[in-house]
């Protein structure tokens, strides 16, 4: 059963808005991706009233994050809709940034990489995709915690797994993705920023 309320995203929402907030001062939209509980949205919505804040789920997950959205009517929270990564077209095709948490160490590679290239074609110049969760760096775990988590991920789905920065730049080079910036958060996890401009060598 999935769960109406997340700790963690509690605990989280705080330290990820502080480094949002400058981050989207010029934004108009942000389109985030697996919102679950919505309990993001709704704190984020509220913090950055001069934004439109557009929480997505998996079309079996939505009702949940609608009708926790909805407890919360804010002018600039947009009805929760359906987004799953593996549709060929996606429901928006345009927002000026991007937000998703603890979604690419859940989802598959080939997933991770679709991400990657949608969003790469929905945001403008200079557009930021904000991806926050736990991350390799150059290989290593950054905390004996997160490979602990890794192990339990990968047990119950082997193809899930904590993503290795150098792996998702890559990928995102192809996409015309760069990262901007890679911020430590609290609990060994860091959000980082990547930018859609022009890759310089
Ligand atoms: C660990 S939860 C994170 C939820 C929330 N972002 C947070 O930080 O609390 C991962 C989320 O990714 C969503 N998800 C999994 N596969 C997806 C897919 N193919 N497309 C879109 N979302 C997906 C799940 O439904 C779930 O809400």
């Amino acid at each position: 059963m999935q769960a109406v309320f997340s700790e963690a995203a509690e605990r989280n929402k705080h330290p990820i808005l502080e480094k949002l907030h400058p981050l989207l001062v010029t934004c108009k939209k942000v389109l985030e991706i697996g919102s679950g509980t919505g309990q993001h949205a709704v704190y984020f919505a509220a913090a950055l009233p001069h934004l439109q804040w557009q929480p997505t789920e998996l079309p079996e997950t939505l009702p949940l994050l609608s009708s926790q959205c909805g407890r919360y009517p804010l002018d600039n929270l947009a009805t929760p809709i359906a987004l799953d990564i593996d549709t060929a077209k996606w429901p928006v095709t345009r927002a000026d940034a991007v937000f998703t948490a603890n979604t690419l160490h859940i989802i598959h590679w080939p997933q991770v990489c679709r991400l990657f290239t949608q969003v790469g074609k929905l945001l403008p110049e200079y557009g930021i995709c904000c991806t926050y969760g736990p991350f390799n760096i150059d290989g290593r775990y950054t905390s004996e915690s997160n490979a602990q988590f890794d192990s339990w991920l990968k047990k119950r789905d082997p193809e899930s797994g904590i993503r290795d920065i150098a792996n998702l730049q890559q990928h995102a080079k192809i996409c015309g993705l760069s990262l901007q910036e890679n911020y430590a958060m609290p609990a060994n996890n860091r959000l980082l920023v990547w930018s859609k401009c022009a890759l310089i060598e």
